[in-house]
């Protein structure tokens, strides 16, 4: 096994991407596969979506879009894997000999799964009501997605530390059944990266539906931004950046040296419409050129198609031969 650290993440492909995912997600994991030290697996979490997700169109389209929007953003496939988890056979195959040795009680107590039977409950419902074994199996196809890979460590938000808890128990129990196969993966939290917020001041979040899309065109992110909660404070009067949502947006696209002199803006009374205008020309400026390779891309989605075979060739040349270890430890093996 190669030395280097292994970092590993997936997106579920249900949505289209925000702002909240580009600042928080995907401009911090195209600059780190970047780094040198480390290699890098960023993976398109198809299967996840249809947990949540029974729309095909939708799933096909979000693929294309999440794909586009990290190639258009620069990830560089030369130096990292970058696929889609349905293209990787052996992944729901571990899955299977993951979920084989995976207690029935640790999944009992996922998060997501236990809110849904909570939900159900308070609503006098039956407390399966609507509860796939998809829901329930979630972490043990999750751990699959990282232990194929033998992770080190996987980027991901707070609301994923359980799940990465539950991959590490996943992993020891079938390295204790059936000998070290696995590295033992650790969560990632980004705490630095501050999460955007939306434009009713609480956090960017499709369940909220206070989202920008990354790929307005200007016109139209420029509208959104416009969008932003703020308060009714006349131009001139002091203002104070530290409640002001608008200032949050602006410092995660700013330089620090912008940060300061924005700060000094507010203290001087700069007009809401005027802090707007410098938001919406910092972050189009940051996007434009992007945007004209997302377009280019959605225009033309064998290029994608292409890139993602390519990336899951990568990925197999990796899972392929382990799938064969892993089948022959638990006894899956040549009968002669
Ligand atoms: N569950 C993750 C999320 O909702 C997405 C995901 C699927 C993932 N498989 C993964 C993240 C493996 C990290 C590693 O955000």
């Amino acid at each position: 096994m190669s030395e280097k650290q292994r970092v590993l993440t997936g997106i579920t492909t249900t949505g289209t991407p925000h702002l909240g995912n580009y600042v928080g997600a995907i401009k911090p994991a195209i600059a780190a596969s970047r780094n040198s030290g480390t290699e890098s697996f960023y993976f398109l979490a198809d299967y996840h979506a249809l947990i949540k997700c029974e729309q095909p169109e939708r799933v096909r389209q979000s693929t294309l879009e999440i794909a586009a929007t990290w190639l258009a953003l620069g990830l560089d496939t030369s130096r990292c894997v970058f696929y889609r988890q349905s293209d990787v056979a052996e992944i729901p195959e571990l899955t299977w000999l993951l979920t084989c040795v995976t207690a029935k009680g640790l999944m009992n107590r996922a998060h997501a799964y236990k809110a849904a039977v909570d939900e159900n409950i308070e609503r006098d419902e039956d407390p399966d009501f609507g509860i796939t074994m998809g829901l329930f199996n979630y972490p043990v196809l999750m751990a699959a997605d990282i232990l194929m890979f033998n992770a080190h460590k996987v980027p991901v938000g707070r609301d994923q530390i359980q799940h990465l808890e539950m991959a590490r128990d996943i992993a020891q129990r079938f390295n204790h059944r059936y000998g070290e196969h696995f590295i033992l993966p650790e969560a990632q939290v980004e705490d630095h990266v501050a999460t955007l917020p939306g434009t009713d001041g609480r956090k960017m979040s499709k369940s909220y539906d206070n989202t920008i899309p990354v790929w307005l065109s200007g016109k139209k992110l420029r509208r959104a931004i416009m969008k932003i909660k703020t308060n009714s404070q006349e131009p001139g009067e002091p203002k104070d950046p530290d409640t002001a949502p608008v200032f949050d947006v602006y410092a995660a696209f700013a330089s620090e040296e912008q940060r300061l002199e924005m700060r000094e803006e507010f203290a001087r009374g700069i007009a809401w419409g005027e802090v707007k205008q410098r938001l919406f020309e910092l972050v189009n400026g940051e996007l434009a050129e992007a945007r004209e390779r997302y377009e280019a891309l959605m225009a033309n989605p064998q290029q994608v198609e292409e890139e993602l075979l390519r990336g899951a060739e990568k990925a197999r040349a990796i899972s392929a031969p382990f799938i064969e270890k892993l089948r022959y430890a638990v006894g899956i093996r040549a009968l002669s």
